[in-house]
C-alpha cells in the first residue's frame, strides 16, 4: 500500500460530486463547437458510429487508467507518479509525466482562456440585444472588430481567468465541487431548452439529416482518426486532469461505472448540443461553418432573426461559458494541487500565481491576433502554436505513458483491487490498454503532427 494515502485529503462528497465534476472537465468548447461540425462535415452518421467506438474502446479504458492512477496514490499527478512509480519498482522519472502534465494544463489554459473570453463578450452583445438584424457582412466585421482589439480580448480573458482562478482557490468542497454541482445542472438545463426550442421552431429534421445521415463514402482513414482524436480530447485525457479529480474520489466508489457515465454524458452533451445548433442554422437558411465560424458568425445572424434572439442568443452564450469554465477548472487543478501539496502556499495564493502565470501567457495569445500577428513560432502563430503543441503533441505523448504506465508497469494486482471488475473484464482493460490504446494514440499524433503522409 501506499503509506498516507489519503489519510487527510479532501474528497467528493459523493459520487454524484465527481461524475459532475469529471464531466464538466470534459464537456467543453469541443463538444459544442467542434464536434457538431466534425460530424456533419465527415459522413453524419458513419462518423458518428466511429466517434461512438472511439469513446468506448480507447477513451473509456483511458479514462478509467486515469481516474485509477489518482485515485490509488491519492496525490497530485506529479506525487501521483512518483509513488506509484516506487510502489511498481519503475524508474522514478515516471514523475516526469506527472510534471508535463500539470505544465500542460496550464498551457492550453491559456488560450482556452482567452478563446472562453470571447463567449463572455458575445454573451454580453447578444443580451443588449446585439445580434439584432446582424446580417453575414456586419457579423463577420463583429468578430473582426474583436480579434482586432486587444484591451476587449484582454479585459475578457481576465475576467475569464479570475473567474477560474476563484473557483479553484476556494478547494475541493466549496470551489470544484460546489461550482460543478451548480453548472453543470444548469448547463443541462440550458442545452434541453434550447434542443425543445429547436425541435419546435427549428429544422430539427434537417439538422438529424446532417447529423445522423449515414454516408460511409466520407470515411477515410483521416476522418477515423480525426473522431479518435476527438474522442480523446473530448474526455480531458493526457495531462492529469483525470487523475487529481481521481484523487480525491474515496476508495469505496466504483471507478468503472463513474467512468461509463462520464463517457456516457459527455458524448450526450455533443449529439445534442449539435442537434440544437444545427435545427437553429438550417431554419435561418445559414450554411454550417466550421468552429469559430459556427458559433461566432453564423449562429449570431440566426438569433438576431429569430424572434427572442436576445434570449436564446445569449443563453446559448451562457452555455459555451458554463462548458468552458467547468474546463478550465479542471485545467488548473492539477497544477494548483501539485503547488499546495508541496510548498507552504495556501490553495488560494496558489491558484492565484498559477491562473497569473497562466494569463501573462494568454496576453500573447491575445496579442498574436493583432499587435504580435507576424510573430511565428515554427511557422505558426502564438495561437496556434500553443493549441498544437499541446493538442498536439502533450496530450497524445502524456496519453500513452498513461496507458503505458498503467497497464505495463502497474501490478496488474494493483489495477485490478481499484477497478474491482471480474476476471474477463480486466483482462479486456488490460489487453486494450496494453496494444490498442498505445496503437491508436500514436497514429493520431503521426496524423496530427503529419509525420506520416497525411492522410485524407
Ligand atoms: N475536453 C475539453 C473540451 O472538450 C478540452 C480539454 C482537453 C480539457 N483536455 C482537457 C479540459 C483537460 C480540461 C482538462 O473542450
Amino acid at each position: 500500500m501506499i503509506r498516507n494515502a489519503g489519510a487527510r485529503r479532501a474528497h467528493w462528497s459523493s459520487r454524484w460530486a465527481f461524475i459532475l465534476a469529471a464531466t464538466g472537465s470534459a464537456v467543453g468548447l469541443g463538444n459544442i463547437w467542434k464536434f457538431p461540425y466534425m460530424a456533419g462535415e465527415s459522413g453524419g452518421g458513419a462518423f458518428v458510429l466511429i466517434y461512438l467506438v472511439c469513446i468506448a474502446a480507447i477513451g473509456l479504458p483511458l479514462l478509467m487508467a486515469e481516474i485509477m492512477l489518482g485515485r490509488r496514490a491519492q496525490r497530485n499527478p506529479v506525487d501521483a507518479m512518483a509513488v506509484l512509480a516506487r510502489e511498481a519498482g519503475a524508474s522514478a522519472a515516471w514523475r516526469a509525466l506527472g510534471v508535463t502534465g500539470v505544465i500542460t494544463g496550464l498551457l492550453i489554459l491559456s488560450f482556452y482562456s482567452v478563446v472562453a473570453g470571447w463567449m463572455l463578450d458575445y454573451l454580453v452583445l447578444g443580451a443588449g440585444g446585439g445580434f439584432a438584424g446582424l446580417d453575414s457582412a456586419a457579423a463577420q466585421s463583429r468578430l473582426s472588430a474583436l480579434l482586432a482589439d486587444p484591451q476587449r480580448m484582454l479585459l475578457w480573458h481576465s475576467v475569464f481567468m479570475l473567474m477560474t482562478a476563484a473557483i479553484v482557490g476556494g478547494g475541493v468542497a466549496h470551489g470544484l465541487e460546489r461550482a460543478n454541482k451548480l453548472l453543470m445542472p444548469a448547463l443541462f438545463a440550458i442545452l434541453l431548452f434550447l434542443l425543445v426550442y429547436g425541435l419546435i421552431w427549428g429544422e430539427a429534421g434537417r439538422a438529424a439529416a446532417f447529423l445522423f445521415h449515414a454516408d460511409f463514402a466520407k470515411i477515410t482513414p483521416g476522418v477515423t482518426l480525426a473522431a479518435m482524436g476527438q474522442a480523446f480530447f473530448s474526455l480531458s485525457l493526457g495531462m492529469g486532469s483525470m487523475m487529481v479529480y481521481g484523487s480525491y474520489l474515496k476508495r469505496d466508489t466504483s471507478i468503472v461505472r463513474a467512468s461509463v457515465a462520464v463517457a456516457a454524458m459527455d458524448t450526450v452533451v455533443a449529439l445534442l448540443a449539435g442537434l440544437a445548433i444545427f435545427s437553429i442554422v438550417f431554419a435561418h437558411h445559414l450554411e454550417p461553418a466550421a468552429g469559430p465560424g459556427l458559433v461566432l458568425q453564423t449562429l449570431p445572424i440566426a438569433f438576431g432573426d429569430m424572434a427572442g434572439g436576445a434570449l436564446i442568443g445569449s443563453l446559448f452564450f451562457v452555455l459555451l461559458v458554463f462548458a468552458a469554465w467547468t474546463s478550465s477548472i479542471a485545467l488548473l487543478e492539477p497544477a494548483t494541487a501539485w503547488i499546495t501539496e508541496n510548498t507552504r502556499l495556501t490553495r488560494p495564493r496558489a491558484s492565484a500565481l498559477l491562473g497569473t502565470a497562466a494569463w501573462l501567457l494568454g496576453v500573447a495569445v491575445v496579442l498574436s491576433f493583432n499587435a504580435w500577428r507576424g510573430v511565428t513560432l515554427f511557422g505558426l502563430g502564438i495561437f496556434d502554436a500553443l493549441d498544437y503543441l499541446s493538442s498536439n503533441i502533450l496530450l497524445p505523448l502524456g496519453g500513452v505513458l498513461i496507458a503505458v504506465f498503467a497497464a505495463w508497469v502497474m501490478k496488474a494486482g494493483h489495477s485490478r483491487q481499484e477497478l474491482n471488475l471480474d476476471a474477463t473484464l480486466y483482462a479486456v482493460w488490460r489487453l486494450t490498454l496494453r496494444y490498442v490504446v498505445p496503437l491508436a494514440i500514436v497514429l493520431i499524433f503521426l496524423q496530427l503532427t503529419g509525420l506520416l503522409p497525411r492522410l485524407t
